[in-house]
This record gives structure tokens, sequence and C-alpha cells, in this order.
């Protein structure tokens, strides 16, 4: 749609419009694909290009815009939007919702929910906010929230968008989070009874400034918010813990890059962290690739010029491009004038990072501490011949963090010689099957599949029917179709789910499995 205004005059445009049924950032959801199973739901993700599906707009990261909502609902739903909430209105059997965001925002940072809604109070600024029967649940493993906030306004500055809650959506939502602003979407699989999982909230928060205040200007500079973003996820980390933990983050990061260059191959021009998307649909180019490449040039910058200097250059440069949307080039023309006496800036090899595909070209040396006790129980399986009785038993286990038995199963999947006897012997020792991580599922079951232990199957199907995370849903199809004698099944069970899905889902995994969407 185009709009003429008169030359030299403002104006004031009303537009009168409705969404249409398929709009592919809404989803729109029966009680029966909520937790509760008695009221519906709807929710909306724009990321990267959906918001002109919900409202007339002009859709570009390039562009912000304050905004302010009327939202009428019926009662007892609640309505959130990524704003701040200033008013609720009763109207007979509806409510009516009053919100304001001040902060300009590009269109895909406008987001709504409508639901069972209740929340838990984190602290002043800070709710947490889903379906009842979760609440308990959420508020705990959301605890640290405050803290997080608190060390990222160390990193980057102060937090300009008043308050942080954080939705925990139903299960069909297609990420782990979502930077709405005022209002992190979270998936609920990030729910796992131990906050193994709350670096999501920690690179969630992150994006209040890289990505949300500092955005790219299109998605071929997506790594502008990414892996920025990442970079700040694990700063936090560092300070919440220590440098081992950040550094053990970024091992694991390297290792999910590895994955993502291997399926893309390692020509592939997506792979670079400047993209060329003409012709190219953004959801259909997302991958690990901005995220870690991205983290891993910031954290080389780092090293390069030292954390002391470095710390500093990132708070000005989040200060310098608040508010707006930048290029790549904004960011380096940045960098080179601020360190333009240090002659440390004449090592960067710009085009090998920015415009080479495949790995980093240069891989830092990060504190191995935490990753050698993954690989040490790897080596001890790897070795065993099978004979005599089982060596291992739950006691490995027992001193690992989390994470590092994530990493010992991000490992095992790159081994090519597995046995199926020595994974059923793995099932039997560590039960993997019952854990409540999705993150060590997602690699455990690839795991099953890979060595195809066909009993595992039932398990498979039920974690990719039972979420719709993208990240756990994809790889899983894609090794599935992989397996000849499991393709049909695994074609079977998408079309027998697919309209459960949330669009962006249901579209790239239809790609994953060859199908016409
Ligand atoms: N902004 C992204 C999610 C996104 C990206 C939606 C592109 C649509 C298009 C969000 O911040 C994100 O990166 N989520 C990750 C979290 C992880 C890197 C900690 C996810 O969903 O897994
Ligand atoms: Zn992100």
């Amino acid at each position: 749609m185009e709009i003429k205004i008169p030359p030299n005059k403002n104006c004031v445009i009303r537009i009168t419009y409705e969404t249409s049924k398929c709009a592919t950032a809404l989803q729109w959801l029966l009680p029966e694909q909520t937790f509760g199973k008695i009221h519906p739901y709807l929710f909306s993700q724009n990321q990267p290009a959906h918001a002109r599906s919900m409202l007339p707009c002009q859709d570009t990261p390039s562009i912000k815009s304050t905004y302010s909502a009327k939202i009428t609902v019926p009662k007892p739903l609640m309505a959130l939007m990524s704003a701040v909430p200033t008013e609720t209105v009763d109207c007979g059997d509806k409510r009516q919702f009053l919100f304001q965001q001040t902060v300009p925002v590009q269109s895909y940072l406008i987001a709504i929910a409508v639901g069972n809604l209740v929340s838990k109070t984190l602290s002043p600024v800070s709710k947490v906010w889903c379906e009842p029967e979760l609440i308990d649940k959420a508020a705990y493993e959301f605890e640290q929230t405050p803290e997080l906030l608190k060390a990222a306004e160390k990193v980057c500055g102060p937090y300009v968008w008043k308050i942080y809650d954080i939705l925990v959506m139903p299960p069909s939502f297609p990420f782990g989070g979502m930077e709405n602003p005022c209002l992190t979407f979270v998936t609920p699989t990030l729910i796992a009874g131990d906050r193994s999982l709350v670096n999501v909230v920690a690179h969630e928060i992150a994006h209040s400034w890289t990505g949300n205040l500092v955005t790219n200007c299109n998605f071929e500079h997506f790594w502008l918010n990414e892996g920025f973003t990442v970079y700040v996820e694990r700063r936090i980390n560092g300070l919440l813990k220590n440098e081992s933990s950040r550094e053990f983050a970024a091992l694991e990061g390297l290792e999910d890059l590895r994955q993502a260059v291997d399926v893309l191959g390692s020509e592939n021009p997506l792979t670079k962290l400047v993209v060329d998307l003409t012709g190219i649909d953004p959801d259909d180019a997302f991958s690990t690739c901005p995220y870690e490449k991205g983290h891993t040039f910031l954290f080389w910058l780092e090293k390069l010029f030292g954390a002391d200097k470095f710390n500093l250059f990132f708070k000005s440069y989040v200060d310098k491009f608040k508010y707006k949307s930048i290029s790549t080039n904004d960011f380096k023309s940045y960098l080179l004038s601020y360190f333009q006496d240090d002659d440390k800036s004449l090592q960067i090899d710009w085009d090998l990072w920015l415009d080479t595909p495949g790995m980093p070209p240069i891989i830092p040396h990060y504190d191995t501490s935490l990753q050698d006790a993954c690989v040490a129980l790897l080596e001890r399986w790897t070795k065993w011949d099978e004979s005599g009785e089982e060596p291992f038993n739950k006691s490995d286990l027992i001193e690992f963090e989390t994470n590092q038995t994530v990493q010992f199963l991000a490992l095992l999947l790159k081994v090519d010689n597995m046995t199926l006897s020595k994974i059923k012997a793995m099932q039997k020792a560590y039960n993997f099957n019952g854990s409540r991580n999705c993150e060590i599922l997602l690699r455990w079951l690839r795991t099953c599949i890979k060595v195809k232990w066909l009993e595992q199957l039932e398990w498979v199907f039920t974690f990719i029917n039972h979420s719709g995370r993208m990240k756990y849903v994809r790889p899983i199809y894609r090794d599935l179709y992989a397996w000849q004698e499991v393709r049909v099944q695994a074609i079977e069970n998408f079309e027998k789910n697919k309209t459960s899905m949330m669009y962006v889902c249901r579209h790239t995994v239809a790609k994953d499995l060859h199908l016409r969407d």
C-alpha cells in the first residue's frame, strides 16, 4: 500500500484495517493447545518481517516509532504488549487494556499476547507472567532476573525501558526467547526446574541495548543484533559466575557453530557474518552463524585491545548508536576512530571476519577447565571395549553442572563410531530419557537417531510434538528425514501435527522435509 503525503505538510493518517485469519505473525490457539486447556490464547511473533501481517506499518528495522494501544478482550482473558501497561477499564463482560511504548521501536518489536494470564512479582520493575498452572515453577526458574538486569547495566549502561517482565508462552512458541521490549517472551522449555537455562533470559535482557536500542538496519546485518547480544549474555555470565563459566559457554557455542557450518556447508555465503539476502526470506536464512561467529569476533577484539579498553569502547558504542539503526560499516568506522591511536586495530582483517564463509578465521583460546571433564568422560566411553561389567554409572555426572552434561552430549554427537549397544548402556547408566532439560534431550535423542535406535522413536516424537521450538524440532526432523527407514513416518507425523505449529515452524520444517508448504 502506498500513501501519498502532501508536500511540506504535517498530517495525521488514520487507517481502518483488519488482519487476515492467516496473518503469519499471529498464532490463534485453541484451549487444548494451552496449559490450562480452558481458554484460547493469542500471540504474535513479528521478527524478522511479520509485523506487516498484523498491522499497517513501515516494516523495516531501519525505522523506529513510539506506539500506544487499547486492546479489548473478553473476561477473564488478559492482554499484554511490548510496552508499559497504563490502565485497565472494565466494560461489562469485556476488559480494555491500555499500553504505551514511549521509546521509539522498530516494527518487529511490536508484540501482543492474550490469554488466561497471572503474574508474580520478582522486583519493583520485574514480574513473571504465565498461565496459572505454571506460575510457581516459572517464578522459581526466573528468580535471578533482577540480578541479571543489574549485571547487564554494568556492561551496557542504564536500562531505559522502565519495566522488564517475562511472559512464559504456550509450547508452540517457535523460539527460545524473543526480546519484546518491557516483556520478553520465552518458551516454556526453559522451565527445567534447576535454573540451568537462564542464559536465555540473560540473552533477551541483553537485547534491551544490543538490538532494541542499537538496531541492525536490515537483516543482512543481523549479527549486530545477535552476535553483540551473545557477547553481552556471556559477559553477564562472567559477572554472575566467573570467567571460566563464561568461556565454557563460548566453547559450547563454538560446537553449535561447527554443527551449523556443517549443515550449511563451509562455502555457503549464508555462513558469512554479513550476508546478502537478495531474494532470500530472512526466516529461511536464520542460523546460529550470526550469533556465534559474531560472538567470536567480539571476544577476539576484546582480547586484542584488552578487556579494560574494550569494555569502555563497548559502552560508548551503545551510547553512540542508541535509538538508531545501523550497518556493519557504522560499527567498523566507529571502532576505527575510537582506537585510531592504537596500532592493534591494524591487525583486524575485516574482509576475513565479515565477508568470508565458514568457521571464524581465528578461534581465540578459551579456558577449557570445565570442558576438560566432558572430554575425559567421553574418552572413557569411546575407549571402552564393551567387555566385562559396565564401568559407568550416575556418579560419573555428579560433579557436572547441567551445561557440562549438555556439552558432553554435544561432543558425543560428533563421534562417528558409537555403537547402538554403547548408547543403550549410556541410557542405563545415566537415564537421559528421563531428563527434564530440553538441551540434554535434544542432543541425546539426536544421538539415538544417529545410532538408529528404533525403540527410541516414541520418545523422539513425543519430544517434537510437545514443543514448537524450532531449535529442537528442526534438527530432529532433518535427522529423521535422513534416516531412510523412518522418513515416511516422520512426514506422517508432521502432517498430523502441522496445524498446531506456528507459521514459521511449519514453514521451515516443511522445507527441511522437502515438502511443499
Ligand atoms: N531475537 C531472537 C529470536 C528471533 C531471531 C526471532 C530472528 C525471529 C527472527 C532471540 O533473541 C534469540 O536469539 N533467541 C534465542 C536465544 C538464545 C540465543 C539464547 C533462541 O530462541 O534460541
Ligand atoms: Zn537474540
